[in-house]
């Protein structure tokens, strides 16, 4: 059994991962952090992280990146395995988290759907083997509520094909405002916004012949909140090191 720390457990994320977890012998949360209580969670929760006394064997973080440091120093203090899921880190969090991993072990994702890092390595593939033939087109889907485009997981999927590729790649976000037709080193990013989508996205290798496409469909928070119990489980026992899904998938893949 994995014991867990969950940070922000009083949020959407920590709430999907309570309930994951209230029914599943694998996981236990022993302990959650949070600037609110919640009465109705069945473990305690901290609103000063110092308080805690509970053992576990590692932290989840679904928080907000302002909490990000704070909750990095309690896994330092506690010598804990950090799995850091929240988004928008500043360049100076992301360093520390960098540096902590040279003393403890750290994962962190910006999407931590299984599928989507899935994605991501086929693409890389793709990109191996069909770029320069191939134009490559992402186009991604998101319910009418998303203030940012194109996705962060767009931007994720278009640097790792961008990572295979050695020409100078650019990004085409608008074919409205230019009137000129596509250069091989595009990787073109379009974004739909409507209803309740809860996320699509698309990588699309196009030649003269043939398209291939490589879609993954995101159906409820639930695909976050269970990849980051895959990665809790990775994780426990680890020492120190910086870690992502890419490793995670990695055991499956044996690459
Ligand atoms: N990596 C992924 O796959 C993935 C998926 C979904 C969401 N996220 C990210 O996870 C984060 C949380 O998402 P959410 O939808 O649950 O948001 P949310 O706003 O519903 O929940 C955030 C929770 O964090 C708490 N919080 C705020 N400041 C805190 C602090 N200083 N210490 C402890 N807790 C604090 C809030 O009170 C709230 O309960 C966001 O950054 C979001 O972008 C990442």
């Amino acid at each position: 059994m994995v014991k867990i720390f969950l940070n922000g457990c009083c949020g959407r994320m920590g709430k999907a991962i309570a309930d994951l977890c209230y029914h599943n012998a694998e996981y236990q949360i022993v302990a959650g952090g949070d600037i609110v209580t919640n009465d109705s969670l069945y473990f305690p929760v901290y609103t000063s992280l110092n308080e805690c006394t509970e053992d576990f064997d590692v932290i989840i973080d679904f928080s907000n990146a302002k909490a990000v440091p704070a909750i990095l120093e309690f896994a330092l203090s506690r010598k804990k395995p950090f799995i850091c899921c929240t988004t928008a880190l500043s360049d100076e969090t992301v360093a520390s988290i960098l540096e902590a991993s040279e003393k403890i072990a750290v994962f962190k994702s910006a999407n931590m759907s299984l599928g989507i890092n899935m994605m991501v390595e086929l693409c890389k593939k793709a990109t191996k083997i069909l770029y320069p033939e191939f134009d490559i087109e992402i186009v991604e889907a998101h319910h009418n509520r998303k203030l940012d485009a194109p996705s962060g997981t767009a931007m994720m999927i278009a640097s790792a094909i961008d990572q295979e590729i050695s020409d100078n790649v650019e990004y085409v976000y608008d074919r409205h405002s230019v009137n000129k037709a596509r250069s091989k080193n595009e990787i073109g990013i379009s974004s739909i916004r409507g209803g309740n989508i809860v996320g699509e996205h698309s990588a699309m290798f196009i030649s003269d012949e043939e398209i291939l496409t490589i879609s993954h469909s995101a159906q409820t928070r639930d695909v976050f909140a269970k990849g980051a119990l895959t990665a809790a489980k990775f994780m426990s026992g680890k020492e120190k090191g910086y870690y992502t899904m890419s490793d995670v998938i990695a055991q499956y893949t044996g690459e």
